[in-house]
């Protein structure tokens, strides 16, 4: 099915009318070596209790795993960037008293990979800063816990940096304008705008969040808002008796205005370094305004927020990178509406489509100059709330076989991502972009409010978490 050039607008819209998007760093972050995952080598080697052949200094250390030396290293790698005080999960593993109560759901939670959360399935592809446990990773926190959690001697730990690293220097900060404190729960969803302070055209090259208050910050998605638009954005903000503006489904309130609003970034807790792929960015032009959507998840006795955007901007960059949102125009238009009937427990919908010769009109201002081929860095996809599995895939031109992108198998719209890839996709023309989605809306999956299931009802595209999506977003540039 064709796309006109009118038709193709809307697109854009849907990808900034989609709020709680990723929960990841869009921007694919840093390529730089991850310190944790030289911590997976150093905790694997050490001695457990089948293995005392690796020579251990005779401190009267026992063999078998122990806190300090094995565990801590582990989780300070992958667990304390959200499971530390006043942080966003429920408790905190910093010390031995913290964890070892702990250990048995520790070790069950890694050996069902529900923890650290990360969604991607690998055997679709293979993801830069992938925080997935190791299988020796695992059989350390089973071993622990089987020997019943032991602390072992403070002075084994490795020593070593425990942070995950981030080496990039950031040249901007932007800081919320006030203080703010959520009034709305569980969640809120609430924009702010900040004065781009560059007078030229410069591109994003990295983009981290600071989150002021991390019991509540649950995702941070930010927005270029171009010159021409930055007065309707003011005019919300206006409108809006509190600091910022409150914004669900993306960071406009009019068609006219939000359609042409460009991504930067989306971040989640635990979003290591918010580099993009090297030789790229995202261009902003001077007179934009960055519109910050805060996803605030309430907790009582939380205190205001204040959180800071740091940014690394280049004056140019070998491939300027753009967002390209995908998905069925039809289903957005309603030519063809999305339909998710009522009882279903498992409805699938799919799109397929040679996206190529829609590039110049999608991004006027490049950096496509034809039907060329594309470079896809980094993927993200989003559904709300009833969505249980999407994937992202290249169909190949004459049918040499697919290439998957991005699978989600159990999708958590509470741990939404954007996935850079370890190795670049490059899609040709007459190559098609394929995306499918799943949902349960059955009876049983129904959202409780005050007490009482709600009935299933016919669901279809649109804004409001009632309504349902199915969307790609990929991190691209030209060859
Ligand atoms: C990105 C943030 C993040 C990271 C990293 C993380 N957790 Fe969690 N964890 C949470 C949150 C938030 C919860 C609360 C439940 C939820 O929202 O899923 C949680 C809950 C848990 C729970 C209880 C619920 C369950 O799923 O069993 C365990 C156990 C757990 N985490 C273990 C770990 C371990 C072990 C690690 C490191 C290997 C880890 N977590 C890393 C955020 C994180």
């Amino acid at each position: 099915m064709p796309l006109t050039p009118l038709r193709a607008l809307p697109l854009a819209l849907v990808l900034a009318a989609c709020g709680p998007d990723t929960g990841d760093d869009t921007g694919a972050p840093a390529s730089t070596g991850d310190p944790s995952t030289t911590q997976h080598s150093t905790s694997g080697d050490a001695p457990t209790s089948g293995d005392a052949s690796t020579g251990e200094p005779s401190t009267g250390e026992p063999v078998g795993v122990t806190y300090y030396r094995d565990i801590k290293p582990l989780l300070d790698a992958r667990c304390v960037q959200c499971h530390s005080a006043g942080n966003i999960a429920p408790f905190a593993l910093t010390t031995h008293a913290e964890a070892a109560p702990f250990a048995a759901m520790l070790s069950a939670a890694a050996d069902a990979g529900t923890m650290p959360p990360w969604p991607p399935d690998p055997a679709c592809r293979a993801y830069a800063h992938d925080v997935t446990l190791t299988p020796e990773q695992r059989d350390l926190l089973r071993e622990w816990t089987e020997l019943g959690a032991p602390a072992g001697d403070p002075a084994s730990e490795p020593p070593g940096d425990d942070t995950p690293g981030d080496d990039v220097v950031y040249d901007v900060e932007l800081q919320l304008p006030a203080p703010y404190l959520p009034t709305i729960t569980p969640d809120e969803y609430r924009c702010f705008l900040l004065d781009w302070p560059k007078a030229e055209d410069t591109f994003v090259t990295a983009l981290d969040v600071v989150p002021g208050e991390r019991q509540i910050v649950h995702h941070v998605i930010t927005y270029a808002i171009e010159p021409q638009d930055v007065d309707a954005y003011h005019a919300l903000e206006d409108a809006d008796p509190d600091p910022g503006y409150v914004c669900y489904g993306g960071p406009g309130a009019s068609a006219e205005s939000v359609y042409r609003v460009p991504w930067l970034s989306a971040w989640a807790p635990g979003t290591p370094g918010g580099a993009m792929p090297a030789g790229t960015g995202l261009r902003v032009q001077p007179g934009s305004v960055i519109a910050v959507q805060m996803h605030y998840h309430g907790l009582p006795g939380a205190k205001a927020d204040q959180s800071k955007i740091r940014i690394r901007t280049a004056s140019k960059v070998d491939r300027p990178a753009v967002i390209m949102p995908f998905t069925n125009l039809d289903w957005v238009l309603g030519s063809e509406p999305m339909h998710i009937p009522a009882g279903d427990p498992d409805v699938m919908l799919s799109h397929e489509l040679d996206i190529t010769p829609y590039l110049t009109f999608l991004f006027p201002k490049g950096p496509f100059k034809g039907t060329e081929p594309f470079v896809v860095h980094a993927a993200g996809t989003h559904q709300h709330t009833l969505g249980t599995k999407n994937k992202l895939s290249v169909v190949r031109k004459g049918g040499t076989g697919d290439e998957c992108l991005l699978e989600i198998p159990r999708w958590d719209f509470n741990w939404q991502g954007t996935y850079p890839f370890a190795a670049t996709a490059t899609v040709h023309p007459g190559d098609r972009l394929r995306l499918e989605c799943h949902w349960d809306n059955s009876a049983a999956n129904q959202p409780v409010v005050d007490g009482v299931q709600q009935p299933a009802k016919d669901l279809g595209w649109g804004e409001g978490t009632g309504d349902e999506m199915c969307l790609g977003m990929l991190y691209v540039t030209a060859q």
